[in-house]
């Protein structure tokens, strides 16, 4: 589980991303679909070519919802209830896909943070996104 250190960190890392949460949100799912197409069989409906417009907006709308979860880390269940039903109920997105999604979301935010992106910010992220994770998918079970 999250250390106080842990949350701090995010919740400090969190303010330097949340004004590119557009761009990175964006680049992440452009290498999500590039290097994992499994993952496009989600998306039939979209236009997923490199920066169109429904990937800005999908890409912001996901950084939106972990900037939420980020500002509710103590309660994240509840936070994202509505979009776990979404993902298990309609969407049916098979839970290894997940983990794919988290580990470019690590890659794209490695790529901009520079020296922000320690060793323990990039553990405490991964913590952060596997719990993440793990709220997203509970609803299967
Ligand atoms: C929709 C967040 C993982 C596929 C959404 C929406 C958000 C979101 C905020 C929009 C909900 C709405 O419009 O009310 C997240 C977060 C994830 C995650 C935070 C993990 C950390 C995934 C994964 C997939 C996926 C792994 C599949 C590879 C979809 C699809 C939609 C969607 C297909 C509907 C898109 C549309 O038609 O507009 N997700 N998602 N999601 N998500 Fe996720």
């Amino acid at each position: 589980s999250l250390t106080k250190s842990d949350k701090a960190s995010i919740a400090n890392i969190w303010s330097k991303i949340a004004p590119q949460a557009e761009a990175l949100g964006t680049e992440t799912l452009e290498r999500l679909f590039l290097t994992f197409p499994q993952t496009k069989t989600y998306f039939p409906h979209f236009d997923l070519s490199p920066g169109s417009d429904q990937l800005k907006a999908h890409g912001s709308k996901v950084m939106g919802a972990i900037g939420d979860a980020v500002k509710n880390i103590d309660n994240v269940g509840s936070a994202l209830s509505k979009l776990s039903e979404l993902h298990a109920y309609n969407l049916r997105v098979d839970p290894v896909n997940f983990k794919l999604l988290c580990h470019n979301v690590l890659v794209t935010l490695a790529g901009h943070l520079g020296k922000d992106f320690t060793p323990e910010i990039h553990a405490s992220l991964d913590k952060f996104l596997a719990l993440l994770s793990t709220v997203l998918t509970s609803k299967y079970r």
